[in-house]
């Protein structure tokens, strides 16, 4: 059963689990997208796991989004910091609502760089994450116990928007925290393939988390 919540603080769409138990989702999209972009990728990667989708509040000339930008690549860091705050008090909250263990994020760009934001501010909030052309969110990153929360991280080799060395320090600064980061770079741009939909299957399988 889908359902389309509004009563949190973010709207949001929440798909109850239907396979044994496993991690839930939380979904979130990239700039322009909304809440139900990745429902069907996490049913195909995460079948049976229950799936916590919020919209982003920011409006960017209309275009839902989990933070304010200054322009490509140049985040507000206020901005970032206090929504990712937010995020972490809608998961907390979905969680007791719903009866929910943490999630494992699944962010597709602007939604992957909240993702790592809120891992680096407030780590307790995710068991894990699997971010999508990912890049570093905040210019001044905290230290932050990430002692084995499981990582993966898909960049493009073609990508035109995240810069290559960029995602090498996203990653190089959760394993410094502790995270068990895994980064691939896979023969593609900012959008997904089908490499990173296979790719990200087989790592939560792998991490037991499906
Ligand atoms: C961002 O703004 O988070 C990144 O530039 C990715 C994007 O949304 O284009």
């Amino acid at each position: 059963m889908l359902k389309a919540l509004s009563a949190l603080s973010f709207v949001h769409r929440f798909e109850p689990e239907s396979g044994p138990a496993a991690p839930p989702l939380l979904l979130l999209h990239g700039t322009g997208g909304d809440e139900n972009d990745l429902v069907p990728l996490a049913r195909t990667i995460a079948p049976g796991s229950a799936v916590l989708s919020p919209r982003g509040k920011v409006l960017e000339n209309g275009m839902p989004r989990f933070f304010r930008r200054l322009a490509e690549g140049v985040f507000d860091q206020d901005d970032v910091r206090r929504r990712a705050q937010e995020l972490a008090d809608f998961v907390s909250e979905a969680r007791a609502s719903y009866g929910l263990t943490a999630p494992i994020a699944l962010g597709f760009s602007n939604g992957a760089n909240i993702a790592a934001a809120v891992l680096l501010l407030r780590p307790e909030a995710l068991a894990g994450a699997i971010l999508l052309r990912a890049m570093v969110p905040l210019a001044v990153p905290p230290a932050a116990d990430l002692a084995g929360k499981p990582v993966l991280i898909l960049s493009g080799a073609m990508d035109p928007i995240v810069p290559a060395d960029n995602a090498a320090r996203l990653a190089a600064l959760l394993a410094e925290r502790g995270a068990a980061v895994r980064h691939e770079i896979l023969p593609a741009g900012h959008g997904l393939s089908k490499a990173d939909i296979a790719i990200a299957g087989q790592w939560l399988q792998t991490a037991g988390l499906t």
